[in-house]
């Protein structure tokens, strides 16, 4: 099989609201915003990406699964699911692939309850509190570990 030049973007619960969720903590872009700027981003680099966002842990972590097969590299804002989710973090060990996690505020500044991750310690790169540009400083961060 020929190495994949496919990128995963995860994005998880609520982040579908972006846009109009908590503006003076999330920002104003859209979701649709965040996936054409990770696609650019990517796309400088010779990669194109596939987006998914869901609501439902099982849907993201049978996205992961698929990502197994064609993609090379995955950038995930897990959204609460990072604080909790230990199937999520199982669904990227079993994907093998490397991840940069990324959140758009600085969850270290706020509640105590989200300072801890799932994620981050098998993550390659976290991005966080960059708003909107951390998720293409994620994508940046992925190509370059992909080398
Ligand atoms: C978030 C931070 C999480 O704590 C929160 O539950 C989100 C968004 C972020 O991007 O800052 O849904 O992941």
């Amino acid at each position: 099989m020929s190495t994949p030049t496919r990128l995963l973007l995860v994005n998880g619960p609520n982040l579908n609201l972006l846009g109009t969720r908590e503006p003076e903590v999330y920002g104003d872009a859209t979701l649709a915003d965040v996936e054409a700027l990770v696609e650019r981003t990517a796309a400088e680099a010779s990669y194109e990406v596939r987006s998914v966002q869901s609501n439902h842990e099982g849907v993201l972590i049978d996205a992961i699964h698929a990502g197994r097969d064609d993609c090379a590299g995955i950038v995930i804002n897990p959204g609460a699911l990072t604080h909790t989710s230990i199937a999520l973090r199982d669904a990227l060990l079993a994907a093998r692939l490397p991840v940069v996690e990324v959140h758009l505020s600085n969850v270290h500044r706020r509640e105590p309850f989200r300072h801890h991750s799932y994620v981050s310690d098998i993550a390659e790169a976290v991005v966080v509190g960059a708003g909107v540009d951390g998720y293409a400083f994620a994508v940046q961060q992925l190509v370059r570990v992909l080398g």
